[in-house]
């Protein structure tokens, strides 16, 4: 039956995600300290148009709110991430009852209505002062280049185990690992803004690490039914073509974009060509004996964040010489690759951030997880794209997500088809929020937020999203409901 609908496996977990910087507002409130975003974007020229996540959705005090547009649209599972300086305040020493407390009323209010959490412990607001150091001769601080921050990871891992373990099966250790090394340490696009190329490898070890300490500390605190990951960012990267000197661009970025993480995290070992090439940065004298046994913890599932892929070449006039996805910036993300690698626009029409529209890197990075870790399931932890959503008559209209959706979710299936063990999509953002270095410009809900009064709208894409997931079913064609 060819025109039958594509049939989702029974059980598939069709979800939403969200991060706490991003959606939850209350900066200052119950006892919070600032993150290394709170100072990033409180710094001038750092965020477009000065916005910063003081407010934000306001979810800190409007959740019960959103945990409702969950149910309403029929969602069975919601990612969310714990806000490190809200349990923990400056990242260190005891935690803080309100927070945990927060954190334990919104699992509540989500079981309540049949909603499997799925937390995040980090997904980029680390304590300002594990950055830069407690005032008057405390702690030297530091980040994510100094092991120290590893280790209070763990400790933090435990606190919020501690408090949430007995209701909560879904864990993963760290968002886009990448992002936090290369565009906090590296190009400085984001938080907290250091442009350093030694410091953002040290700060991919120490993230590594973090993973690897933290997988253990869940394991000690949680029961044996819970299920720890991680949420990876791989690259898509493409050769622009098939040359030799193509090729080796690839191989530099797959090293630099994918490699770094996951060869201590499956694998437990630096590849020898990661080495050679960052040789010039670093000696990775930071690594040491028995690192590598610690990065490399079992994994329950393999969390995949995918919008775009990415096009190489060795370097050429006609491309660009780098390109992180999250906002420009004078400095390289690429450690190491900077004059050697070009890149290029794929193919494909552009969403508001633009990046261009190709869902075959979906399916390509599934089928190519499925076999770089046979047997650990894979959820897709984040997919969607921001287009430039305006209400109209109290509606929103935003064909162009449904049809992002769309093809998208088609590569899932085609990938689970094939062979991936895909146990859930969990759709960037449930609502928009505030996006990084983009402020509130960039819209990536289903949920519309009229931020003057927090107002919100689901848009026709979370109707036609709704759908999928009640019925598990994708339609063939694209037809907005
Ligand atoms: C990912 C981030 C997420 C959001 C989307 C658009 O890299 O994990 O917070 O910014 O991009």
């Amino acid at each position: 039956m060819p025109d039958a609908n594509l049939r989702f496996p029974p059980g598939f977990l069709w979800g939403a995600a969200t991060a706490a910087y991003q959606i939850e507002g209350a900066a200052r409130e119950d006892g919070r300290t600032p993150s290394i975003w709170d100072a990033f974007s409180h710094t001038p020229g750092k965020v477009l148009g000065g916005d910063t996540g003081d407010v934000a959705c306001d979810h800190y005090h409007r959740w019960r709110e959103d945990v409702r547009l969950l149910a309403d649209l029929g969602l069975k599972a919601y990612r969310f991430s714990v806000s490190w300086p809200r349990v923990q305040p400056t990242g260190r020493g005891p935690a803080a009852r309100r927070g945990l407390d927060f954190y334990r009323a919104l699992v509540d209010e989500l079981l309540a209505h049949g909603i499997t959490p799925m937390v995040t412990l980090y997904h980029w607001d680390l304590p300002q002062e594990l950055e830069s150091g407690l005032p008057g001769g405390g702690p030297a601080g530091g980040g994510w280049p100094e092991r120290d921050t590893a280790e209070r990871f763990a400790e933090y891992a435990g606190i919020v185990a501690g408090a949430l373990g007995d209701r909560v099966e879904l864990w993963t250790t760290l968002n886009e690992p990448w992002c936090s090394a290369f565009l906090g340490y590296g190009s400085g696009v984001h938080a907290p803004g250091r442009t350093d190329p030694a410091a953002a490898l040290r700060a991919a070890h120490h993230l590594n690490l973090a993973h690897g300490l933290g997988a253990r500390a869940l394991r000690a605190a949680l029961p044996a039914r819970a299920r720890i990951g991680v949420s990876l960012n791989p690259s898509a990267v493409r050769p622009l073509t098939s040359s030799p000197a193509d090729l080796d661009a690839r191989r530099r970025i797959d090293a630099l974009a994918n490699r770094v993480f996951t060869g201590p995290m499956l694998r437990g070992a630096y590849d020898d060509d990661l080495l050679a090439d960052t040789a010039r940065v670093t000696d990775w004298a930071f690594v040491r004996d028995g690192d590598l046994d610690v990065t490399r913890q079992p994994l329950d599932f393999l969390g995949i964040n995918y919008y775009s892929p990415a096009v190489v070449s060795a370097a050429s006039p006609s491309g660009a010489p780098r390109h992180d996805g999250h906002g420009g910036g004078d400095h390289s993300p690429w450690p190491g690759a900077d004059s050697l690698v070009s890149f290029h626009r794929a193919p494909g029409e552009l969403t508001a951030m633009d990046w261009p529209v190709d869902p075959t890197g979906l399916k390509d990075l599934l089928l190519e997880y499925t076999a770089q870790a046979p047997g650990v399931p894979l959820y897709v932890t984040e997919n969607g794209a921001a287009y430039d959503d305006k209400p109209e008559g109290g509606a929103v209209h935003d064909p162009d997500r449904v049809r992002y959706l769309h093809g998208h979710l088609s590569a899932v299936h085609a990938a689970i088809r094939e062979g991936a063990d895909v146990r859930g999509y969990f759709l960037w953002s449930l609502m928009d929020n505030f996006e990084w270095a983009y402020g509130y410009s960039k819209r990536f809900g289903a949920v519309y937020v009229d931020y003057e009064t927090q107002r919100r709208t689901p848009k026709s894409s979370a109707r036609w999203y709704a759908k999928v997931a009640a019925s598990g079913e994708l339609p063939r064609a694209v037809a907005e409901g």
